[in-house]
């Protein structure tokens, strides 16, 4: 009789275990479903590179103690960064909002001399800078940059009846740029320091050009062609100077923050919102 009752009970422990088990089993995948929706919803931090087609997708950045990023910029490049009244607006300004909410930081946007962004990374007043600009050599010793955001073209501007058609023509002519640019270098290389005037700001070499103090200034596309919008009398010539890339430059002593805004940019790309803000400043034609 015992025996005959623990061979039952077993049997039964076999059967309710059976079915338990099934059960579970059942019941185990809805749950693995449902869970994995929640963790997309309430838990955007753990988003991996996969999701960030997800304009909501963001990560968690660690690597601001403070939790600010602070970007040098200079606002008197049109359509990048300008002021708008006492805002400062454009492409830049938006891209690093962009990224900054991406990380779950603070922006700060400093305005300065663009020939002082890299120096006050490095002197560590400001973990990075956005202003349009151009990875080189020189400045990767400098500063890290992040992935290319945008591309950049030297241009050429000159008075409408200027007899400068060509970069050739330049050759023994007062050029005006923008002090530390590319530009200015470029200019300087190949034409001379004598021949060039370089300004603290573009629009002021110009304006130096519209008042005949130079025969035509050499900086970047998008500039050139809003400071031209504003002057009848100048016109930006059909030549690419050279062909840039553009990129956040960041400091040398913080690699994880390199690493994190390159995975927002990444991000901001795949989702379509990198190109829409493009878009917003600089029409397609
Ligand atoms: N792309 C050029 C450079 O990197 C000019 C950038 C000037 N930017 C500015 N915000 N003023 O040298």
């Amino acid at each position: 009789m015992k025996k005959q009752i623990t061979k039952k009970s077993i049997l039964a422990i076999f059967l309710a275990a059976f079915l338990i088990l099934g059960l579970a089993a059942c019941g185990s995948s809805k749950d693995t479903a449902q869970e994995t929706e929640t963790e997309k919803v309430e838990e955007p931090a753990e988003d991996t590179a996969d999701d960030v087609a997800d304009d909501t997708a963001t990560v968690k950045g660690t690597a601001l103690k403070d939790g600010v990023l602070d970007l040098g910029t200079n606002a008197a490049f049109p359509p990048y960064e300008f002021y708008e009244g006492d805002e400062i607006v454009g492409i830049d300004p938006e891209i690093a909002k962009a990224v900054a909410d991406y990380l779950g930081y603070e922006l700060k946007i400093h305005d300065m001399e663009f020939n002082n962004i890299i120096a006050s990374i490095e002197s560590g007043k400001i973990d990075g800078g956005i202003a349009g600009m151009t990875v080189n050599e020189t400045r990767l010793k400098s500063v890290n940059f992040s992935n290319s955001y945008a591309t950049g073209i030297q241009s050429i501007i000159v008075t409408q009846d200027s007899e400068i058609e060509t970069v050739e023509d330049l050759e023994g002519k007062k050029i005006g740029t923008q002090f530390g640019t590319t530009g200015d270098i470029y200019a300087q290389d190949d034409f001379g320091v004598e021949n060039v005037q370089s300004f603290d700001k573009g629009a002021d070499a110009v304006v130096a050009l519209s008042s005949g103090k130079v025969d035509a200034v050499i900086i970047d596309n998008q500039p050139a062609i809003s400071f031209v919008a504003n002057n009848e009398d100048l016109k930006v010539l059909d030549t690419d100077y050279e062909v840039e890339d553009y990129a956040i430059a960041l400091t040398k002593s913080n690699e994880a923050l390199l690493e994190e805004v390159n995975q927002a940019l990444t991000a901001l790309k795949d989702s379509g919102e990198l190109q829409k803000i493009i878009d917003k400043y600089i029409s397609a034609d």
